[in-house]
């Protein structure tokens, strides 16, 4: 690798993709700034659970493989994936794994040392490491963040805090820094390469299991600039998160725990995933999640059972194998040990994104994205269950090469896609989150029709995001764009695919390699820096 000395660069986000980017930009000796919303570490990867899917050396004495661990993603995806992606993701997590057990990452560990493997939906054998039980991603966090904090005493680097990315600046189509908000200033961080890792958009629902700064601002800070956004429309929802309406602090139970034999039933005692597919609860995600909104549909309510569990492997293991979820559930009242616990599908992931290569180029030249708020077509039209901490990782330390020693003019290839400029916005009726929350929950939900998606398209597209002050405004105005771009998705998809399913839908397809991408168009994107302008003056 050819190593350009001297090239300042900036990673926005600092989850599990923009912390593992920083120190690998340290460990290759680069000028780098890391440029983060809240606190350093804050965001949607310290929530996981679940854990970090792997074949390590372990695995495949077990009798495990990563072509396993590819065709289950690949299944997964729905014939969506990019199959090169993907085969290089599960083939670098094993290399992963040391590497974060170099930076103090304690995945839990059997008394002889070898690593407790848990099972997740549509994984054909157990390959799934965690920390501290249900901690996965508090315990990855910790340990990154820990890591790049001696980094940042010992002169290496540089964080900056509490600033939110307004804009990326462009010159003459060259990439010249990014401006962000900060203490109520617009500031400038000059830069020669970029990388987006920003997380997901679960705060455009009502119900996530996101927390509430899972914004967007990647995508509307890529999308503003012209960057090309694919697979807009595949939004994954996590089939078990306790009923917010009804407890709004208990949050998601992980699929690790129907991992462990938990079954759904509904208010009756029916178990019904087992006349839904012949994996049952442990069937792909989307699968669940859609079985679980129709029961809710027809009326019924829907409760994880884990109580069988509990007896046949004794009391107190579901207290012990997921410590984090206990406790919550505790302080709301509840005991997966001994009671049903009512749950609903909720938003959880996304699947599309800024589109890249799998060096973590964008359509635009110095912009790199990894994480949730990329797509690097690994994830396809479904994602597997604890792939995206995985992919986060591989593809950013890997977009961190491709930063220090690219020519700044590539960028990725978008020849495969079906590119169409978003249609452009009037913006005159005023929208608030809560009404932008209550449009995308109807239309953009578990299920569609195009009905629904062209009144959604009608109202984002005659609508002005509105806000108390600046950082709302700027974070609705990312979220804003991305709905238009999800709704604009959906409508060209007529057909359901994973995650994507449409009521109306003109055929179901099983596989499909259409991939749909889209970008404002240049008035668009003048129009919405004039705007951020005027938000920040
Ligand atoms: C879970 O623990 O159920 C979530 C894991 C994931 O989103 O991959």
């Amino acid at each position: 690798m050819t190593i350009t000395s001297g090239r300042r660069l900036v990673i926005i986000g600092s989850g599990a993709a923009g912390l593992s980017a920083v120190l690998e930009a340290v460990r290759l000796g680069s000028s780098v700034t890391v440029l983060t919303k809240d606190s350093l570490g804050d965001g949607n990867s310290k929530l996981a659970q679940g854990g970090l899917s792997a074949v390590t050396a372990q695995g495949v004495t077990a009798g495990d493989s990563v072509d396993a661990h590819v065709t289950d993603s690949l299944n997964a995806g729905a014939g969506h994936c990019g199959r090169t992606a993907v085969q290089q993701m599960c083939a670098a997590a094993g290399e992963l794994v040391s590497t974060l057990e170099d930076y103090s990452v304690a995945f839990d560990k059997n008394p002889d040392g070898s690593y407790q493997l848990g099972l997740e939906a549509a994984h054909s054998a157990h390959r799934i490491l965690h920390v501290d039980g249900d901690a996965t991603g508090a315990g990855l966090i910790d340990a990154l963040r820990q890591a790049v904090r001696l980094a940042q005493e010992a002169g290496k680097l540089k964080i900056i805090e509490h600033a939110l990315a307004t804009e990326l600046e462009y010159v003459d189509e060259q990439l010249r820094g990014v401006r962000y908000l900060k203490d109520q200033q617009e500031l400038v961080l000059e830069a020669d390469a970029v990388l987006l890792a920003t997380g997901g958009l679960g705060t455009l629902y009502k119900a996530s299991t996101n927390p509430a700064g899972a914004t967007a601002d990647g995508i509307g800070l890529a999308a503003r600039a012209g960057a090309v956004i694919a697979d807009a429309e595949f939004i994954q929802f996590h089939p078990t998160l306790v009923d917010p309406a009804k407890y709004p602090q208990a949050g998601m139970i992980s699929e690790a725990v129907r991992g462990e034999g938990a079954i759904l039933i509904t208010e009756e005692g029916e178990r019904f995933m087992t006349a839904v597919h012949e994996r049952a609860e442990l069937a792909p995600r989307d699968v669940v999640a859609r079985a679980i909104h129709s029961q809710n549909l027809a009326g019924h309510r829907v409760f994880l059972d884990a109580r069988a569990v509990e007896a046949e492997r004794g009391t107190g293991f579901l207290k012990r194998r997921f410590p984090s979820i206990t406790a919550r559930l505790t302080k709301a009242g509840l005991d997966l040990a001994t009671e049903p616990v009512e749950v609903v599908a909720a938003q959880h992931y996304w699947m599309g994104g800024i589109y890249t290569d799998s060096f973590g180029r964008t359509s635009l030249t110095g912009l790199y994205a990894a994480g949730e708020c990329a797509n690097t077509t690994v994830h396809g039209a479904n994602r597997l269950a604890s792939n995206s901490l995985l992919e986060a990782m591989v593809f950013a330390r890997k977009s961190v090469h491709s930063m220090i020693s690219d020519d700044l003019s590539v960028t990725c290839d978008i020849s495969q896609l079906q590119v169409s400029e978003l249609p452009p916005a009037r913006n005159d009726a005023p929208l608030d989150l809560s009404q932008l929350q209550a449009l995308a929950s109807e239309h953009l939900g578990v299920h569609r029709t195009g009905d629904g998606l062209e009144v959604m398209n009608r109202a984002l597209t005659s609508s002005a995001p509105v806000a108390q002050d600046q950082r709302e405004l700027i974070e609705l105005t990312n979220l804003w764009v991305t709905a238009r771009l999800i709704a604009q998705g959906a409508l060209q998809r007529v057909s359901s695919l994973g995650a994507h399913h449409r009521l109306d839908a003109v055929h179901e397809s099983n596989t499909s390699t259409i991939r749909y991408g889209f970008r404002l168009a240049k008035t668009q994107q003048a129009d919405n820096r004039t705007q951020n302008k005027e938000i920040n003056a």
